[in-house]
């Protein structure tokens, strides 16, 4: 896969406007859209059909998590509109996970279509070992990552999101060809923003991301499509 074909942009805006521009600008350079909750709420699956229209890829970023039969239902639904990539959370459990999985694949050869990647988030990177103790697991998040990565390999999904410090972690104990999506990554010398535990570019590629996910450090740009390029630089110059 080539360098560009790795970056995901966040998508995280909520006016029509805004994505025109940023799916103009950025379609050629770029791997994937990611649409998350705050652009999914306001415009629906138009906002998916817009994107591949214009001949971008999606990642739909909703975390499906709840039982069983009502994931897999939106996921067939969210199969049929075309999206490339989507996730659940993986602590639904071995189930909820193995059954999304079988029926994306189910939806998308009924219509003649390639399956969407299914992933799965295993814990959120803003919660670190206090707030997992906090929930009620007696396991530290990096005990608990390992142990969801190896249940999502396990339920046969494509891989999981998580902090490019962890890529390495879910490589060793997946299977060969398991996926990692990892957002907190941040260009030398960008603004760090919200985001804790960053890594640059180059550092998540060779840690062992196969995606990496970045929004402002390219969105708030002046020129968003120099950004996306000299990330797409950074991530070749490992
Ligand atoms: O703007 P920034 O590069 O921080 O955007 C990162 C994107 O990845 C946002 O859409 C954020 O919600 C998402 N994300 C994250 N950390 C996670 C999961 C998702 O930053 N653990």
């Amino acid at each position: 896969m080539k360098a560009k074909e790795r970056l995901i942009v966040a998508l995280d805006v909520d006016t029509m406007e805004e994505v025109e521009y940023l799916v103009k600008e950025l379609k050629d350079e770029i791997g994937m859209f990611k649409v998350g909750l705050q652009l999914y709420t306001s415009m629906g699956n138009d906002i998916i059909s817009y994107i591949k229209e214009k001949g971008g890829k999606v990642f739909l970023d909703l975390k499906l998590h709840d039982i069983p039969n009502t994931v897999s239902e939106t996921v067939r639904v969210l199969t049929k509109s075309g999206v490339d990539m989507m996730n659940v959370h993986s602590q639904g459990g071995y189930e909820m996970m193995k059954l999304a999985k079988e029926t994306s694949i189910k939806t998308a050869l009924e219509l003649g279509m390639k399956p969407p990647m299914l992933i799965a988030v295993t814990i959120l990177t803003s919660l670190g070992d206090t707030e997992v103790a906090e929930i009620g697991y007696i396991k530290s998040a990096k005990e608990m990552v390992e142990k969801l990565g190896i249940l999502t390999d396990k339920a046969g999904l494509d891989g999981v999101v998580c902090s490019p410090l962890e890529a390495g972690l879910i490589k060793n104990v997946c299977h060969d060809g398991f996926i990692t999506v990892t957002p907190g990554v941040r260009p030398v010398g960008g603004d760090v923003g919200d985001q804790k535990r960053i890594t640059t570019p180059g550092q998540a590629i060779k840690g062992g991301s196969t995606y990496i996910v970045v929004g402002r450090p390219i969105t708030k740009s002046e020129n968003v499509k120099e950004a996306a390029r000299k990330i797409v630089v950074e991530m070749e110059g490992i």
